[in-house]
């Protein structure tokens, strides 16, 4: 069993979960993490009684809840989501479960909140392209992030990041975590299935089930009928074959060690099916295995791409099997924020 700090452990003792992820209806609200996703994040975060908490992404509410109780006594939560429903039946349960130390907003988190700061603690629950420079402006000098961000330049690529600001003000991310979270959006969204941003080529089957492809070259003028041959090669005819892991590897530290080396033709997927895939892809073929073990692989019929993922297992395996926390963080400036990016140990 994981254990929390004693006050995420009061907190998470004393605020009623289903109150605020449950509809009357007893149906869950669909925007609600786990509780112990929220509950690894907020010890990460370490929120401290009078801290004045900046949240995006409020979602249920709970996750509210639990970060108004921590910063109670003198402290506030200020959270925003950007749609406006889910805003108002938090507003309306946090005043009537007595967490009166809360400001709702809707709008686009990627703003933060102006005019509120500046924060103790920055909290995402959306995956965020990059660190948005809002987030960092309105953060007090010995303030902390803890934030999903897109950790290469593929979708599904996000990893958590605890962030501080250095001497000069820029931000530092100094912890790595696993965390999946959907991609922030700058409207409402009623579906997951096609992320809001990083995808390059999207088909819909004769069922009308999405499959998109995401990698760096496709995203090239040139290739994007490219992207599209291999998509629609493979919604026509594919097959399934053995992944290139063993059951007692770990996928997620060799997607980890992936995203920081991005070999060419590095590809994530979504097949109509809301499991996604990473693998690789070129001009004419495509193998892409299962983001969640890499044993289930599904190729364009004939074709010699599965070798290249047994490769890229074999090099990760001659690197020692390096996971998320063998990773090097670096925040690198971009026009307005930074973008996540990590290397991997030699
Ligand atoms: C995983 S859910 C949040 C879970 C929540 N913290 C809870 O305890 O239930 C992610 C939330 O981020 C919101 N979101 C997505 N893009 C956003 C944006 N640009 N600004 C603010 N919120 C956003 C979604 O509407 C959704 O409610």
């Amino acid at each position: 069993m994981t254990t929390h700090s004693p006050a995420v452990t009061r907190a998470l003792a004393e605020v009623d979960e289903d109150t605020f992820v449950r509809r009357p209806d007893g149906n869950l609200v669909s925007q609600s993490s786990s509780q112990p996703i929220i509950a690894n994040l907020i010890d990460r975060l370490n929120v401290q009684p009078g801290m004045k908490v900046l949240e995006i992404g409020t979602g249920s509410g709970y996750s509210t809840a639990l970060l108004a109780h921590l910063a109670a006594d003198g402290g506030h939560v200020v959270s925003v989501d950007v749609v406006a429903e889910l805003v108002d039946r938090a507003r309306q349960l946090l005043t009537a479960h007595g967490h009166s130390n809360t400001t709702l907003l809707h709008g686009d988190g990627i703003q933060g909140a102006p005019g509120h700061g500046p924060f103790d603690r920055v909290i995402a629950w959306t995956t965020a392209p990059h660190l948005p420079a809002a987030w960092t402006t309105q953060l007090s000098p010995d303030g902390a992030i803890v934030a999903p961000l897109t950790a290469a330049p593929i979708s599904k690529s996000g990893l958590g990041a605890h962030i501080r600001l250095g001497s000069d003000a820029s931000p530092v991310a100094d912890q790595l975590f696993a965390a999946g979270f959907v991609e922030l959006s700058g409207v409402a969204v009623d579906q997951w299935l096609v992320p809001p941003y990083g995808i390059d080529v999207l088909r819909h089957d004769d069922k009308h089930r999405p499959w998109w492809l995401s990698g760096e070259w496709i995203r090239s003028p040139r290739h994007y009928l490219d992207g599209r041959y291999v998509l629609d090669a493979l919604i026509q005819s594919h097959d399934h074959i053995p992944g290139p892991l063993q059951p007692d590897e770990s996928a997620a530290d060799w997607r980890a060690w992936l995203l920081a080396t991005r070999p060419a033709g590095l590809t994530t997927a979504a097949l109509g099916e809301p499991l996604w895939r990473i693998g690789h892809t070129h001009q004419t073929g495509a193998a892409l295995t299962d983001a969640r073990t890499a044993t289930q692989t599904v190729i364009t019929s004939a074709n010699a791409d599965a070798e290249v993922l047994t490769d890229w297992a074999d090099a990760w395996r001659a690197a020692g099997r390096p996971g998320l926390t063998d990773l090097v963080p670096h925040l690198e400036a971009f026009h307005d924020g930074w973008v996540l990016r990590t290397t991997a140990p030699r």
